[in-house]
């Protein structure tokens, strides 16, 4: 017979976890434009940093593509939910392109404040990790006035003009206790340095690491489904393990759980990424079931109610 301890099995599954609103209206926006326009839809970048995601649309028939010039003349390209710089616009109104904006409303509001802060002739410090989408596309509204920063180091290359008209900005997918340490060592180089109007980083992203956190500190194990090159599912690790997880990892697919994972654990707390779709979590609750840990609770930690409307182009049904 099998030397079974007897420690418990139990899942402890996060709330709010999975697709944002943002997310949402953008994969929806991508379906939509297929239904009335037909395939192929070309997609520059991915629509939302999610490997199922990706490939559902692309067997339905949209065209993932990383530069504009990819596109051909006159056909029809979704901006992903990332947003994009001025210069992307004009490169798409250059080839005659029609276009459906996928920007997240949250992420326009960014680049808004980048926008009329740079209009002050304010510095802008944006604070976000190098080479991510969404910064680039920030950055790109002001160009000559936003510096990016990312590391601690970062931080000590800044030079402003007038350290008394600086503020600080974000990508919207950010760890909320990172950026307040890298906010910290900002604000110890220029005091006078002025906050954002209101949180850049957005709400399901501050929802679902305050969920890991409370999660966190009774599991042995958190799996968090996501995508290696989705910024939120990877904090979402991070916050797990500085909260007392034992261990943790990032899986595409149920699929990539390794056995060796779950020796010895009794709770495995489970989230996923603000670009997840929720039945790849389905699945990993049913693999995790067949392996004993088949009792499953929910901890809640907000309810979001949140959900913007579809970009105008594929709001109603006819064909332009
Ligand atoms: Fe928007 Fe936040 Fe989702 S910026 S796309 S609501 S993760």
């Amino acid at each position: 017979a099998p030397t079974e301890t007897a420690t418990p099995k139990r899942v402890l599954l996060a709330k709010p976890r999975g697709y944002c609103a943002g997310v949402d209206r953008a994969v929806v926006a991508v379906e939509k434009a297929l239904e009335q326009y037909g395939a192929p839809v070309y997609v520059r970048k991915e629509i939302v940093h999610n490997k199922h995601v990706v490939e559902t649309l692309s067997d339905r028939g949209a065209i993932f593509v990383d530069q504009t010039e990819e596109v051909p003349e006159g056909a029809l390209v979704v901006f992903s939910a990332h947003g994009v710089s001025p210069a992307v616009h004009e490169e798409a109104a250059q080839r005659s392109l029609r276009t459906i904006d996928a920007t997240c409303p949250l992420v326009t509001k960014v680049h808004m404040e980048a926008k009329r802060f740079a209009r002050d002739d304010y510095d802008i410090l944006l604070i976000g990790h190098e080479g991510h989408e969404e910064v680039e596309g920030t950055a790109g509204e002001a160009p000559d006035h936003i510096q990016l920063v990312d590391t601690a180091e970062d931080v000590d290359k800044v030079v402003v003009r007038d350290p008394s008209k600086v503020i600080w900005l974000s990508q919207t997918t950010l760890s909320v206790d990172e950026t307040m340490v890298r906010v910290n060592q900002l604000k110890g180089k220029f005091p006078e340095l002025q906050d954002p109007p209101s949180d850049d980083i957005c709400y399901a992203t501050s929802n679902r690491q305050t969920a890991v956190k409370t999660m966190a500190p009774s599991c042995d194990l958190v799996l968090v489904v996501g995508s290696k090159n989705s910024s939120n599912s990877v904090r979402l690790v991070e916050v797990a393990l500085q909260s007392g997880a034992k261990a943790s990892y990032l899986i595409d697919y149920a699929k990539e759980v390794d056995e060796a994972w779950l020796d010895g654990v009794s709770t495995v707390g489970v989230t996923s990424g603000a670009s997840v779709p929720d039945i790849l979590v389905m699945e990993l609750l049913k693999w995790l079931g067949e392996r004993g840990y088949g009792d499953v609770e929910e901890i809640t930690t907000a309810n979001e109610t949140i959900a913007f409307a579809l970009p105008k182009e594929v709001r109603q049904s006819r064909v332009r």
